[in-house]
């Protein structure tokens, strides 16, 4: 994917690939720390999830699979402020997998996620296949967003976090991914 210009709402933002694992892992960790509170325990919030994440994204920027994967971020002056990810690592069945989709939350309802969600339905629509995520059915603002974007859910399972945590998870589906973007 190449670096474009793009009017989202009324901001210039830059559209690209991304590399530096700190940024992205940092932008993960506030997020999750603004919108989990009560899903993940407050000490793993405040404590482990900043390393976690750091040597999840440094462990994917190094193995990154140009083919299989596609990382793309949204930059406003300079500033990293939103991105998401996309994997055909997965089980192919439900379609390839947006495993991580996080817009900075001074920044939401500006057309962002929309952008990410465009540009992750575009690869699938690129790879032929259909679209998939799985949510936490706590995540009430994001689960209305998905349904907003035409996505149907297809399936919930009661899964225990890495803090220990259990969650009610959704699995939602784009079995036309193209929708998204029309
Ligand atoms: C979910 C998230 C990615 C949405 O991003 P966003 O940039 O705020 O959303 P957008 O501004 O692009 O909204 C796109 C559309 O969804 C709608 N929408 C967004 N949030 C909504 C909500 N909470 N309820 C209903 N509709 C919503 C918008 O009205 C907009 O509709 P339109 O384009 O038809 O006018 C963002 O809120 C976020 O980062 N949340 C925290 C992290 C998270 O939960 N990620 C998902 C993990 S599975």
């Amino acid at each position: 994917m190449l670096e474009y210009r793009k009017i989202v709402g009324c901001a210039a933002v830059m559209i690209e690939p991304l590399d530096n694992f700190e940024q992205i892992a940092r932008l993960h960790t506030t997020s999750w720390r603004r919108w989990y509170r009560g899903i993940y325990s407050d000490a793993y919030l405040d404590g482990g999830l900043a390393e976690d994440h750091r040597k999840k994204w440094r462990e994917r920027v190094a193995r990154f699979d140009n083919d299989n994967e596609l990382l793309v971020g949204v930059r406003k002056d300079q500033r990293l402020i939103g991105f998401t990810y996309v994997t055909l690592r997965t089980d192919l069945t439900r379609g390839a997998l947006v495993d991580n989709l996080h817009v900075d939350p001074d920044h939401h309802g500006q057309g962002i996620g929309r952008e990410l969600m465009a540009r992750a339905a575009e690869w699938a629509v690129s790879k032929e296949l259909p679209m998939q995520l799985e949510v936490f059915a706590a995540n009430q603002a994001a689960v209305d967003f998905y349904m907003r974007l035409r996505g149907e859910k297809i399936d919930e399972f009661v899964e225990t976090l890495v803090d220990g945590s259990r969650s009610v998870t959704l699995v939602f589906q784009w079995r036309n991914p193209g929708v998204v973007l029309s």
